[in-house]
């Protein structure tokens, strides 16, 4: 590829020999940099969202490291630099009602400073799309470094899937079957290494969606956190964005329309997490790429589920990475991917000439999946004027069509507060409707729309019911779970208007999502709601709330929507 433009962005700081050009050599000079760091090298800006409180990307100083080795090799100069990081099993209330402010502590820390070329390190779920949002709303050539899974669980025997044995843990309480010491040893079990969930949770999910993308380096989304490959990746990514840089590949040849139509096809293949698309909207949202709710059902609904990884399936990403990961599934996908370019400079369907498939167990063909039609379903209707999601592949086959009565929480308090009352009339017939969880109502839409079932029938068998809420759910759950209910409850959504022992149907073949109501008794409903009050009134929530749009947009700020690209005309003095 040819270079398009000489003048690098960094020398707008740096290649003047008068004061502003000595003020941004000089300081920088502490660290005891040679004076050819600032004459004409690309310098690399590292986005690291290490943190101690992000164990998923706990190891990632390690990886900066390796990564600017290859950069230094190639002539480029790194600087390393923070940003917020976003861990997942630990923020209140939710990582969620965060991804969209590290992305603005991405796109400014990028504008603002003296950089040619940007490697994103990422790994727990919110870290990978907020990192990318933010570097698309600044466009530079940018690459991912995906921080890699955990090794597998292993505990007494048999593997643990991170997240997706948490959905398990009251079960096994409940039924005596785990004492607290069992408990207690199992969770070092099944979080044996560095890295983040290995099962196809989010994490793992967004860093195949950021290699469909296109923004990575072939097979960089499956290796293990701790395996020598790993390290052996971020030194070639190190030395691929100094060149990314000196041929000019920005963002916006990467992340087209059809990059992103590769990512759908390939989240159905791989069972893919459903925060995948809300994800990937705002990320398309930033790109101004068209990208809607109905897409995903277009053109992923009727794809072969091929990747046998927990929650969908029963393997993990270790086992993943053995059988050939993403390459196989690229390769065997074929003729319902289409060419994208990538950041090595050749499209996605020319990348893995050597993938061989070693366990077809793991990874299916097309002739042998474990599910014909495994993609995300939308569907329509009363209940979703918007839209809502379900992701088939984790769901139960005779719950796909299914009528029951409401019994409705109304908000998630409501929820604990009742949900092991022995007088609680429900049944596994029953439809459990989740109010107050969506974008504005908790806020943050948290991941909490496969809730557990009520201890009552979890002891007399039951594993599953149809749940229904404008929450989100983990990407490790499972379950016949509708989420992303559009518009919300709290801003007068007709799931609002939802009352107990209302009629709801699911009809997942005809889309269809329905609460057998009347219009005169809904709008007489309607009448009757009051909003909820606000949630906030200062800070960044105030601001937050204010500004997020609705689920089957992305649920991104209506403010970062788009880009403001790289150049900041006036400089500091
Ligand atoms: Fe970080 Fe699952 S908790 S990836
Ligand atoms: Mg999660």
């Amino acid at each position: 590829m040819k270079k398009k433009n000489n003048k690098l962005r960094s020398q707008d700081w740096f290649g003047s020999n008068d004061k502003m050009g000595f003020v941004h050599r000089s300081w920088l000079r502490n660290q005891g940099y040679p004076d050819d760091y600032f004459r004409g090298k690309p310098v690399i800006g590292i986005c690291n969202t290490w943190s101690e409180l992000t164990p998923c990307n706990g190891h990632l100083r390690d990886i900066a490291e390796v990564v600017k080795r290859g950069i230094l090799e190639a002539g480029g100069v790194p600087f390393e630099f923070p940003v917020m990081s976003l861990g997942e099993t630990i923020m209140r209330p939710t990582t969620m009602l965060f991804r969209n402010l590290a992305s603005m502590d991405v796109e400014e820390s990028i504008r603002a400073n003296p950089l040619d070329g940007i490697v994103l390190l990422t790994g727990c779920d919110k870290t990978t799309p907020s990192l990318i949002m933010g570097a698309a709303s600044v466009g530079l050539p940018t690459l991912v470094v995906p921080g890699g899974p955990m090794l597998n669980g292993k505990f007494r025997g048999t593997e643990l899937g991170s997240g997706s044995f948490n959905w398990k843990i009251k079960e096994k309480i409940e039924t005596n079957e785990f004492s607290d010491a069992d408990l207690q040893e199992a969770e070092i079990c099944a979080a044996r290494s560095a890295g983040h969930c290995n099962t196809m949770g989010t994490a793992s999910t967004m860093a195949t969606m950021a290699e469909m993308l296109g923004l990575t380096l072939p097979g960089a989304s499956e290796i293990p956190a701790v395996d020598s490959r790993k390290k052996l990746m971020a030194q070639l990514s190190g030395r691929r964005i100094v060149d990314m840089v000196k041929e000019n590949l920005s963002m916006d040849k990467v992340l087209t329309r059809t990059a992103f139509e590769n990512a759908i096809v390939t989240n159905a293949a791989i069972g893919g997490s459903t925060n995948f698309i809300i994800h990937l909207q705002a990320i398309a949202g930033r790109m101004e790429v068209p990208l809607e709710l109905a897409d995903f059902d277009k053109l992923g609904s009727q794809v072969p589920l091929l990747v046998n990884l927990m929650p969908s399936g029963k393997y993990l990403m270790e086992d993943y990475f053995y059988a050939g990961g993403l390459g196989v599934v690229v390769n065997e996908l074929g003729d319902l991917l289409q060419d994208n370019l990538t950041i090595n400079g050749q499209s996605i369907k020319q990348n893995y000439p050597q993938a061989t498939c070693y366990d077809s167990d793991v990874i299916r063909t097309r002739e042998q999946p474990l599910h014909p039609a495994a993609g995300i379903a939308v569907l329509s209707g009363n209940l979703c004027e918007n839209g809502a999601v379900i992701k088939p592949s984790a769901a139960t086959e005779a719950l796909m069509k299914h009528r029951g009565k409401a019994v409705v929480f109304e908000s998630m308090e409501d929820y604990h507060a009742r949900i092991d009352d022995p007088d609680l009339e429900i049944d596994k017939d029953s439809v459990m409707v989740l109010k107050g969880v969506g974008p504005k109502g908790y806020p943050g839409m948290p991941e909490v729309g496969n809730l557990d079932l009520p201890k009552k029938l979890i002891l007399e068998g039951v594993t599953d019911m149809v749940r229904i809420s404008d929450g989100r759910m983990s990407g490790t759950a499972y379950g016949t779970v509708i989420l992303h209910v559009s518009p919300e409850s709290s801003i007068g959504g007709n799931l609002a208007l939802v009352c107990n022992g209302d009629e709801i149907s699911l009809d997942v073949e005809n889309r269809n999502l329905a609460l057998h109501v009347t219009d005169e008794e809904l709008e007489a409903r309607r009448a009757q709601w009051q909003p909820p009050e606000p949630l906030a009134t200062r800070g960044y929530v105030k601001i937050y709330l204010d500004h997020v749009e609705q689920a089957h947009k992305g649920a991104d700020l209506d403010v970062l929507v788009g880009k403001s690209g790289s150049n900041v005309d006036r400089d500091l003095h």
